[in-house]
């Protein structure tokens, strides 16, 4: 394969962040023509949150994917995944203060306080602020090795995305049991590699 040059590396950035805009574009599609069945705003709520926990997932396969596949020009894609999960997951918070709280904050105060599993959701976006704003060149540049060392947030953050969504569980422990796998299988590898750096 020729080797291909920053043009084609910046035309497949441009191409893929047009992709990672799709299921935004299908919510608020589905949202303008009515088509999101009998409780739109909890159809809104888990459809946000769903690509929020997928492109967080995304994110941290990155890695494995360039160690099992040798997919090294996978990593030119990271920051920007993360920064969409970023994106969908502050999406999803931004329609639960809209529909839910209703931009009061005495009812999110109520909520956070009653609901596990909200108060859990927004310690996970919580830790994932500071990351999320620290993703562009200047601050990475400014940071040096600090970035790095921010960036172990994404792993308390992650258990805690997957913990608000297991305490929601009512009826099928199938979508918790299933991000559970994924992710001990990608945290699995990152032990791995760490482990022979000793
Ligand atoms: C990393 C952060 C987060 C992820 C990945 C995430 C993911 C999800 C997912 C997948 C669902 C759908 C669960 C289901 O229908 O089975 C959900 C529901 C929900 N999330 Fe989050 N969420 C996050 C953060 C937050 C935050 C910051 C809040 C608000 C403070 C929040 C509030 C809610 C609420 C109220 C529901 C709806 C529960 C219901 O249907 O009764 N989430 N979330």
């Amino acid at each position: 394969m020729p080797a291909l040059t920053s043009r084609h590396w910046r035309n497949a950035k441009a191409l893929f962040f047009v992709i990672c805009l799709l299921p935004l574009a299908y919510i608020v599609y589905a949202a303008l023509n009515q088509n999101l069945g009998a409780d739109p705003v909890k159809a809104l709520i888990h459809m946000s949150g769903e690509w929020g926990i997928r492109f967080f997932i995304l994110t941290m396969a990155i890695g494995p994917l360039r160690t099992w596949l040798a997919w090294g020009w996978a990593l030119r894609f990271r920051r920007m995944l993360g920064l969409y999960t970023w994106f969908y997951v502050s999406f999803h918070l931004l329609i639960v203060t809209t529909y839910l709280f209703g931009w009061d904050w005495a009812i999110a105060q109520e909520e956070l306080a009653e609901r596990r599993y909200i108060f859990v959701g927004f310690a996970a976006w919580v830790l994932m602020l500071p990351m999320g704003l620290t993703s562009n060149n200047r601050a990475v540049r400014a940071l040096r090795k600090n970035w790095a060392r921010l960036h172990m947030l994404v792993y308390p953050a992650l258990f805690l995305a997957w913990l608000h969504i297991a305490l929601q569980v009512r009826s099928s422990y199938f979508d918790a049991a299933l991000y559970a796998v994924i992710i001990i299988g990608l945290l699995f590898q990152r032990f791995q590699r760490f482990k022979n750096t000793l």
